[in-house]
């Protein structure tokens, strides 16, 4: 798989088999996803991953917390600013409409927008996770290098004809992370990442993205 089709064949899949992630294979794309560049090489993620009774227990224990109505861990860092401003604000909206009207949900309808948000802990069935720390110490640039490592991931799973789903939603639950992980002190979970084949049957809407102009801008005389 070349590199174009590897990128614009990535997204965020929702719908995973049951059909086992082998540990040689994660083991090949982290070995690899390693050399994804950072400031002074300070290579600022720790991954941990998950699967089998492990990443089960920690779902199961996710989704009754979140079925209870549990307040959100205290956060570590903010998701998104209070409020969006142009153009970012218009694009999460779309985002949202395009994600629940192709779930076939309405905007009124809290109750199937909390169902399918449950989901997120369920790891849309995806039988590997990884979750993605960041030492609280540092700072804007080091989290922009954790993105640059995160994509590599998600772009050499592809190449093993595997999919991912990026998710901040775990940091919500973060304690219940820690609980199964033990991080040392001092480290933030940014996010986590489902990780496996995708199951065709699920439906999607492909995301759409601003057009070139909106967001590069050219200077060539
Ligand atoms: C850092 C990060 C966190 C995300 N968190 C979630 C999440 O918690 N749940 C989810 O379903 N999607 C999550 N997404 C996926 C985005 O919604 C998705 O990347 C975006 O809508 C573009 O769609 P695409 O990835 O399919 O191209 C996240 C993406 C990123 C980069």
């Amino acid at each position: 798989m070349d590199v174009y089709e590897a990128v614009t064949s990535r997204r965020s899949v929702r719908g995973f088999k049951d059909k086992p992630v082998a540990k040689e294979t994660l083991e090949r794309v982290l070995s690899a996803a390693a050399w994804s560049p950072s400031g002074s090489n300070i290579q600022p993620w720790n991954t941990y991953v998950m699967t089998g009774a492990s990443l089960a227990e920690l779902k199961t224990s996710a989704i009754e917390r979140v079925a209870h109505g549990d307040p959100w861990d205290k956060r570590q860092y903010e998701m998104y600013p209070p409020m969006l401003k142009s153009p970012y604000g218009e694009r999460r909206s779309a985002f949202g409409r395009e994600r629940y009207s192709s779930l076939g949900i309405s905007r009124e309808d809290w109750e199937a927008r909390q169902r399918a948000a449950i989901a997120n802990w369920n790891c849309f069935g995806a039988p590997a996770a990884l979750f993605c720390y960041i030492d609280r110490d540092l700072g804007p640039p080091q989290w922009a290098d954790v993105g640059m490592y995160l994509q590599t991931v998600m772009l050499l799973l592809r190449a093993e004809g595997l999919h991912s789903c990026p998710q901040m939603a775990w940091s919500q639950v973060r304690e219940t992370v820690a609980e199964a992980l033990s991080p040392p002190d001092g480290l933030i979970l940014f996010c986590g990442m489902s990780i496996g084949y995708e199951d065709p049957a699920v439906g999607f809407a492909r995301t759409g993205r601003a057009p070139l102009a909106e967001t590069v801008t050219f200077v060539d005389d």
